[in-house]
């Protein structure tokens, strides 16, 4: 294929109470996250099972055969709610009119560096990228970037893109939310659906924490079921550094989960959480004390394709050392990058 070809013609609204198809981008499409989230997106798991998706994938030249390879099997796999496919190395091209973006390529870390080791590597492709988008995606895009140091480049991107509204940016923490529910599952001996708002404040990092204090096990409050040695020890250690332990076993950084966490984090903002609180990392409009415009992560619930941080949480001391810790960081990421902000 070249770059930049549509395949599959498609379009129409109506029939068997399907909408119209809306338009999906994901950068590094042929990376190991794609290769999982491209599937979870066509099969109906993100966007509902009444909403085709035509998917607008964008490599960097050297990753476009072997998405190629990705975009045979996506068709291989027949999803009838996939209308179109759209292979290109052109970021105007993938972020055209697209109502949702999900920002992944770039590079994993390896098991000797951290996440914020990544910025140089990867900040200036959200420079170009935030500028596609500015002029080419839907005024309603909704953009999860998952790419790290995902809080900062969600600001870069953000930075770039002056004319599309900042809480229409984000970066993942859902990985970080999913992992803390999954620990709380297994020392409680219960299934994950029993764990509901543990949350993550601040940066995907291994500053972030992990908040069980509003966190309900099977309808008790988890500060009762769990001590707080546990909690603020290795439950929130486990949490924290995660990443690196799974980079360590796997000798790769997490994918299938990460997609997961994507579908989750872009499902919810989509269809809503359902009165549930989620870990969304947004450009801070001051809440918490956070300064404006750091991209933080931030309790939340979405409703009507909105998402509203839940502002009246009460913070205890432990939680504001927290939230100051990652505050401080997250300021030395801005300032680091501060040539690709824009003007
Ligand atoms: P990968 O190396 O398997 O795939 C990345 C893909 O991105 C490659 O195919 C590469 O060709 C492509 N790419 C590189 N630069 C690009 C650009 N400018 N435009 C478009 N595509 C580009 O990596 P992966 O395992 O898929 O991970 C991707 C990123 O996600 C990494 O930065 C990783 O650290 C991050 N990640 C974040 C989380 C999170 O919770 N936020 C979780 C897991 C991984
Ligand atoms: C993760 O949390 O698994 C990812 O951010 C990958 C990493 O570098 O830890």
């Amino acid at each position: 294929m070249g770059t930049g070809a549509e395949e599959i013609a498609v379009t129409g609204e109506g029939d068997d109470g399907m909408k119209k198809p809306i338009r999906v981008a994901v950068t590094g499409a042929a990376g190991n996250i794609g290769y999982a989230l491209l599937w979870r997106i066509a099969s109906g798991d993100c966007f509902g099972t009444n909403q085709p998706v035509i998917l607008q994938l964008l490599e960097i030249p050297p990753g476009m055969q072997r998405l190629d390879g990705v975009i045979m099997e996506l068709k291989d796999s027949a999803f009838s709610l996939l209308h179109g496919i759209v292979g290109t190395d052109d970021p105007n091209i993938a972020f055209n009119e697209a109502d949702a973006i999900f920002l992944v390529g770039s590079r994993p870390r390896t098991k000797d560096m951290d996440r914020s080791d990544l910025v140089a590597a990867n900040g200036p492709i959200f420079v170009g990228q935030g500028k596609a988008i500015d002029a080419m995606a839907s005024p309603n895009v909704k953009v999860v970037t998952v790419g790290n140091p995902c809080n900062t480049n969600a600001l870069i991107a953000c930075a770039n893109a002056p004319s599309i509204p900042s809480r229409q940016f984000s970066a993942m923490t859902r990985l970080d939310q999913n992992r803390a529910v999954g620990q709380m599952a297994e020392h409680a001996g219960v299934p994950a659906s029993k764990i509901h708002d543990v949350f993550i404040w601040g940066n995907h990092a291994n500053t972030m924490y992990p908040d069980p204090r509003f966190a309900t096990v099977d309808g008790k409050m988890a500060t009762e079921i769990f001590d707080r040695e546990w909690l603020q020890g290795s439950f929130l250690d486990t949490v924290a550094t995660r990443g690196k332990a799974i980079i360590v076993a796997r000798g790769a950084s997490s994918a299938a989960s990460a997609a997961s966490a994507a579908t989750d984090h872009m499902r919810d903002w989509w269809q809503g959480s359902n009165g549930r609180i989620v870990s969304m990392a947004l450009p801070s409009e001051g809440w918490y004390g956070v300064p404006e415009g750091l991209v933080f992560s931030f309790p939340c619930r979405c409703e009507n394709g909105d998402v509203i941080v839940v502002e009246d949480l009460p913070v205890d001391s432990f939680a504001q050392s927290k939230i100051d810790e990652n505050v401080a960081v997250l300021l030395e990421e801005r300032e680091a990058v501060s040539e690709l902000l824009g003007s």
